[in-house]
């Protein structure tokens, strides 16, 4: 039997892993749910049985043979150091991705990392999980030399106070005309009907801090340490589902039929490119889906070697969830 703690059971990706759990289950697992606050008592339903999230305590995370971590950086810097040396720890959040003897692990891309951990494993950012799994098989076939992104994140990606953010603005601003955030807000200027060119603060080089954990983690993803990346994150009106908008230009003279072959046939990846009949991702289609979709493949007219393409996940999922459970999966499996 496998015990396995789920902490931040009530938050938007921890509600996610129970759900992936439930419809997808890993025999023998004994799943526990923990939390702080605000989700504490409540009942979930898991494989025919009604589990209670409790309190989280140290005894039960040090009992467990994993420990996934779906809670923010703080919290994960202070369960990891009080816990680390016993359970596995799979941590969802940017605490440790960057650690040199963390693995940063997408188990379509680097699934071999999973077993040279030494008890912590990091899920990446849910906007380079994308990123990396429709860069790896592009990569593998030509190379890759530059990659540009522009993303377009909803707002789940903040959590759930910030969803309930956007519902309240966007009723206030249709019927009182209001375009007050209030003091409590999760983002620094109002989201409803309106787009922030900011996600998380400013570092001194100009870029945000999402800005920089897309280009270093999908460098330590792929192995790829000077790869070439320029980013732009922006937070969109959007309740589920990230997107984004990529140039890639490659080592090898590209063909998108050859690209669009590869990226349908890597695990994970579904090519949705019609256009002539409206087909390409939008996030509303790609909500609870497990699935990175790609569309609008086509040739950069500026560039012998470039291709663009518009990406679209569930990031809850997707961008979190899926990634962790299958890290888990291939942890109980012995296999990466
Ligand atoms: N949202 C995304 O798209 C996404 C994607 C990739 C990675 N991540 C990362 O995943 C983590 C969780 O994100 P989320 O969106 O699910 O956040 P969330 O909806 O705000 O949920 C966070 C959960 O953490 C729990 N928590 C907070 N402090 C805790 C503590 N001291 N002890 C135990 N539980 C604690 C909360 O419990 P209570 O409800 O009981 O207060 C809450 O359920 C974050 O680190 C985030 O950066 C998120």
């Amino acid at each position: 039997m496998v015990r396995l703690v789920v902490v931040g059971a009530g938050g938007l990706v921890g509600r996610r892993v129970v759900n992936i759990l439930d419809k997808d289950p890993i025999p023998d697992l004994r799943l526990y749910l923990t939390g702080r606050s605000e989700s504490i008592g409540r009942q979930v339903e898991y494989r025919g049985q009604t589990l209670r999230i409790t309190h989280t305590e140290l005894k039960l995370l040090k009992k467990a043979d994993i420990v996934l971590l779906c809670t923010p950086g703080e919290t994960s810097v202070e369960l990891v150091q009080a816990i680390r040396g016993g359970p596995v720890i799979i941590d969802t959040s940017s605490a440790f991705r960057m650690d040199p003897g963390v693995p940063l692990v997408v188990p379509e891309v680097n699934g071999r990392e999973i077993f040279s951990h030494k008890g912590l494993i990091s899920g990446p950012n849910c906007s380079t999980i994308q990123l990396v799994m429709t860069l790896y098989p592009i990569c593998e076939q030509f190379g890759l030399s530059r990659v540009y992104v522009t993303t377009y994140q909803s707002v789940s990606g903040a959590g759930y106070k910030a969803i309930a953010e956007l519902e309240r603005t966007s009723f206030d601003f249709i019927t009182a005309g209001s375009t007050s955030h209030g003091d409590e807000s999760q983002f620094p200027h109002p989201i409803a009907f309106n787009l922030i060119p900011q996600i998380d603060g400013f570092l001194a080089n100009g870029y945000t801090r999402e800005e920089m954990k897309m280009v270093n983690e999908t460098r330590k993803i792929l192995g790829i340490p000077d790869l070439p990346i320029s980013c732009t994150c922006v937070r969109v009106p959007v309740f589920i589902g990230h997107s984004e908008a990529c140039l890639v230009e490659t080592q090898k003279d590209p063909s998108i039929d050859v690209i669009r072959e590869k990226l349908n046939q890597f695990p994970g990846v579904t090519v949705l490119d019609d256009p002539s009949s409206y087909v390409y991702p939008t996030p509303l289609q790609c909500e609870d889906t497990d699935e990175v979709y790609v569309g609008r493949l086509r040739r950069d007219l500026s560039s012998n070697k470039g291709i663009l393409y518009w990406v679209v996940a569930d990031n809850l999922r997707r961008g979190a969830a899926t990634n962790a459970c299958n890290i888990v999966r291939a942890l109980v499996r012995g296999e990466g």
